[in-house]
């Protein structure tokens, strides 16, 4: 079903992207790691998982986010090594994989359930034993980092193991591929650091894609296909909608959703923009608690204050005087959020549904 919450994993239930599926494909046949970035709610996590269910046999996806929340920000091997074993416990149960899961040191099975001693366990063992398996079988090995960029949050060294991990197995395990998502662009290239010479993944080549908001068409017929899975005459203008919520995918299944309980175009809306406001709030909180000139910045942007000049000036009036080069940091780090984009010399929100929620005071 196309208004459905959580993420889509089978090619019946995915809206178009056939082009980005393609591409996947090609990028992971040439390149180890594979970088997928794309605005929030754009559809990133459901295109993966469709890829992955549909043309991989072999493959873990472990969800950074979900680690970064339930270990408290401080990402630890333990936390890591927990969720790697709910996937082996999902893979152990492919027949010819499981004789070279036991071979992974601090692994045992009994029966279909996997048991990991995380004191023996070690990653780039097993990534060792996956190569020997995927080679054996002639197809490769992908883990799926969804949201990479909370992987700066693993260990106390801004997520160092993991990159001298990942350009190991660059090196040396071509069948063990990467794929990354983020919605935080600027955070992501920061965490993989590959245009950094210290850094042990510098100068490894990777492939890019980004996934983009559906055109005005591709929109007004998402929505209508939607509503006509359900079997619901719609009576209104759906490029009313769109006009409002854009190609942003989530938003539009958001708004189905929405409208099938409430059957009304307006109340729908306004619940779009009720609970997407609580949701940006939550994201903002850890800028805002940061310093309260991000959010000022973001809603001077957002009501068109959008130069350097501008938005100092803003500043200055409320008594900050800020420097220049604490403005240029607050700048930067909302572009590394892929909250802010710069223009011509002009900011801009990416987000046009985030734009009206801070137009409006709702964060
Ligand atoms: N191509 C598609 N066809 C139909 N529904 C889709 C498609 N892509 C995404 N969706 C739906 O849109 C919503 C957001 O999708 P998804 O979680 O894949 O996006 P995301 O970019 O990973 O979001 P986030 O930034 O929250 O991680 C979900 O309800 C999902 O089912
Ligand atoms: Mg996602």
């Amino acid at each position: 079903m196309l208004f459905s919450s959580t993420p889509k994993a089978t090619r019946e239930e995915l809206f178009d992207r056939e082009e980005e599926l393609s591409e996947l494909e090609k990028l992971l046949n040439i390149y180890p790691i594979v970088v997928v970035t794309g605005l929030r709610r754009v559809g990133k996590s459901s295109l993966i998982r469709v890829y992955l269910n549909e043309h991989e046999n072999y493959f873990m996806s472990i969800d950074v986010r979900k680690l970064y929340e339930m270990s408290f920000g401080n990402i630890s091997s333990l936390h890591l090594t927990r969720l790697v074993g709910e996937e082996l416990n999902k893979i152990s149960k492919i027949e010819k994989l499981s004789s070279f899961l036991r071979k992974i040191r601090g692994i045992s099975i009994h029966g279909s359930s996997v048991e990991i001693d995380a004191k023996q366990f070690e990653l780039s063992d097993m990534f060792e034993k996956l190569e020997a398996f995927a080679a054996k079988n002639n197809k490769n090995f992908i883990v799926f980092f969804d949201e990479a960029q909370y992987l700066k949050f693993y260990g106390a060294r801004g997520g160092e193991e993991i990159r001298m991990l990942l350009a190991y197995s660059y090196d040396n395990l071509p069948h063990v591929r990467f794929i990354f998502t983020g919605s935080e662009v600027g955070m992501l290239h920061d965490f993989l650091k590959f245009e950094d010479p210290d850094s042990p993944l510098y100068g490894r080549a990777m492939g890019f894609l980004t996934v983009k908001p559906f055109s005005f068409e591709l929109s007004l017929e998402f929505l209508r296909k939607g509503f006509e899975e359900l079997e619901e005459k719609i009576d209104f203008d759906l490029s009313e909608v769109v006009k409002q919520l854009d190609g942003i995918v989530g938003y539009l299944v958001l708004f189905g959703l929405k409208y099938m309980t409430m059957k009304n175009k307006d109340k729908a809306l306004q619940e779009v923009f009720s609970t997407m406001s609580v949701l940006f709030e939550k994201e903002l909180s850890e800028i805002t608690k940061r310093s309260p000139r991000y959010m000022t910045v973001l809603k001077s942007i957002a009501i068109g204050i959008n130069t350097w000049t501008g938005l100092k000036n803003v500043l200055h009036a409320r008594g900050d005087f800020v420097s220049d080069s604490r403005l240029f940091s607050v700048l930067e780090t909302l572009q590394k959020l892929s909250l802010v984009e710069k223009f011509q010399d002009r900011y801009r929100i990416t987000d046009q549904v985030l734009e009206r929620i801070l137009r409006e005071n709702r964060v």
